[in-house]
């Protein structure tokens, strides 16, 4: 008996000796939280926003807490963000890219190539084919509206996120996963239904909290879903897009056998699809909720339906919207929440706006969180829960992008984008998408709310850090095309 009590004690003590640490002078602010190991994570997980927002209010701008046996220096002064995000030689963005990789997807590439995966997604969405592949989305977007539209003369009750997500899922699907040939038969709409199974396991995959059932069932999904999108083969005629056949290529020449690929294949299933349908749902769900943002953006579109002519739809040209672009980059300010982290590799210096300077320990991980700061921060917009549709547009009608905070104009004022190297390369093509969505949605019906006193629906407090928020529950609407009884 006495011996079960000195190995217990010795154990204790080796544990505190492995985990113990405290601040030196150099240090931020460290607070530990009382559980061993865990720390914070519980909390954390729960909601990230309310959390960091208590830790912001004890700390400041900057403080380091203890997650799941890590420490995460939190920085959440946008004056100091780039100090950040320019220092790719100290902080590192791919090691804690492969824990996600792993966690979420399974997946462990034999030769991780960043830069040339990035160069490649910079090629199919910014560059030479990115007209074509808007042409594409267009295309499927208006034979997927005609398709849902087919035969209804009537209004239909429906729910605005189901509506937006699973019509702009299978809309990108379409463009980014299948060839022009077509001749792949899975139906698009059960990738979606598997994809939505896996991404409401998504955070609990990424944070490693999944019950046993839990991970049996995200097994499955995940072993549904390689299935559904493995195309026949790697040539462009079997039924791949041109962008997903470089990729595959890509990932041939870095040594990742077909198992490996078909991983990878979903990894980006979930990075192209995972946030334009809710930034539409968002968008939509706001104007139709707040009459003088739905009225300002219809007048504006249709001003461009006026100048179509008999040849050419407006959709195949780019659209001149600055009070769509300050509806949009307004919804994004209140839904879009990813975190930026970083793995440090070697001691660095952190520099901060106002002069302070604080030591970043090897090892410990850092991470931004712009949704509190620069969106949410009531010193840079005022009423920031408030939806305001005209918040980013100068009063001749440009959009405005002057922000201050401490005096100082901001080079961050919104970041639903993420910043730098590894910010969103596929944003035009997301912002092209949603506005052409949006743009059918109000023009070609007529869609409103099932309840006109309706609020929107609270977000899921458990996705904040990854990327778009989603609703607890929807939002009723019904529809039904314009000039039908
Ligand atoms: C509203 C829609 C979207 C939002 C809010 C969004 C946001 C983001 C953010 C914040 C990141 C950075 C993630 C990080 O730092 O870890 C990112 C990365 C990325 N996004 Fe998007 N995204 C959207 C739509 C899209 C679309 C439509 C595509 C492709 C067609 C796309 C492709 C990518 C890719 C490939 C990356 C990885 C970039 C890299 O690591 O080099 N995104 N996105």
């Amino acid at each position: 008996m006495i011996w079960s009590f000195v190995l217990l004690g010795q154990a204790l003590l080796f544990y505190f000796i492995l985990t113990h640490r405290s601040r030196s002078k150099r240090d931020p602010p460290l607070d530990k939280g009382v559980i061993p190991w865990l720390g914070h994570a519980l909390e954390f997980g729960k909601d990230a926003f309310k959390f960091l927002n208590r830790m912001k209010l004890k700390h400041g701008d900057i403080f380091t807490v203890r997650v799941a046996g890590r420490y995460v220096t939190v920085l959440l002064d946008p004056h100091s963000y780039d100090t950040v995000i320019n220092d790719s030689d100290s902080l590192d963005f791919t090691r804690y890219a492969e824990v996600l990789m792993d966690r979420i997807f399974d997946l462990r590439l034999p030769h991780h190539q960043p830069a040339k995966v990035n160069a490649l997604m910079k090629k199919h969405f910014l560059g030479g084919n990115f007209a074509a592949l808007n042409c594409t989305m267009s295309r499927h977007l208006q034979a997927s509206l005609r398709a849902e539209r087919q035969n209804q003369k009537d209004w239909k009750d429906g729910e605005l996120f189901s509506f937006s997500y699973s019509l702009l899922f299978k809309v990108g699907y379409l463009t980014l996963f299948r060839g022009e040939q077509n001749n792949n038969s899975t139906d698009p709409s059960s990738v979606y239904e598997e994809y939505k199974k896996f991404d409401g396991l998504l955070t609990k995959m990424a944070r490693g909290t999944l019950k046993p059932e839990e991970k049996r069932t995200a097994q499955g999904v995940r072993r549904r879903l390689w299935e559904l999108l493995a195309p026949a083969g790697l040539t462009e005629d079997s039924g791949s897009s041109p962008w997903l056949c470089d990729y595959r290529r890509l990932l041939q020449e870095g040594g990742a056998d077909e198992e490996t690929q078909k991983k990878a294949v979903l990894m980006q299933l979930w990075a192209t699809q995972g946030n334009v349908g809710p930034a539409a749902f968002w968008l939509l769900g706001y104007l139709l909720t707040n009459p003088e943002a739905l009225a300002a953006v219809k007048r504006e579109f249709s001003r461009i339906s006026e100048r179509k002519t008999v040849e050419t739809s407006p959709l195949d040209r780019p659209m001149d919207t600055p009070v769509f672009d300050s509806a949009l980059d307004e919804t994004l300010r209140l839904t879009a929440a990813p975190f930026i982290t970083r793995e440090v590799v070697q001691e660095k210096t952190l520099n901060m706006a106002n002069g302070q300077e604080y030591l970043l320990r090897k090892g410990d991980r850092v991470c931004l969180f712009p949704f509190n700061s620069p969106q949410m921060d009531p010193e840079i917009h005022d009423e920031p829960q408030k939806f305001k549709y005209d918040r980013f547009l100068n009063q001749d009608g440009s959009l405005k992008k002057d922000f201050y905070k401490r005096g100082r104009l901001l080079k961050y004022y919104s970041m639903p984008w993420g910043a730098g190297t590894n910010g969103c390369v596929g944003k035009q093509f997301a912002i092209n998408t949603i506005r052409q969505f949006v743009y059918v949605a109000l023009t070609s019906y007529d869609l409103e709310l099932c309840d006109p006193n309706a609020r929107m629906p609270a977000v899921d407090a458990s996705r904040y850090g990854f990327g778009m928020l989603q609703p607890e529950g929807d939002l009723p609407v019904r529809y039904k095309p314009k000039n039908t009884n």
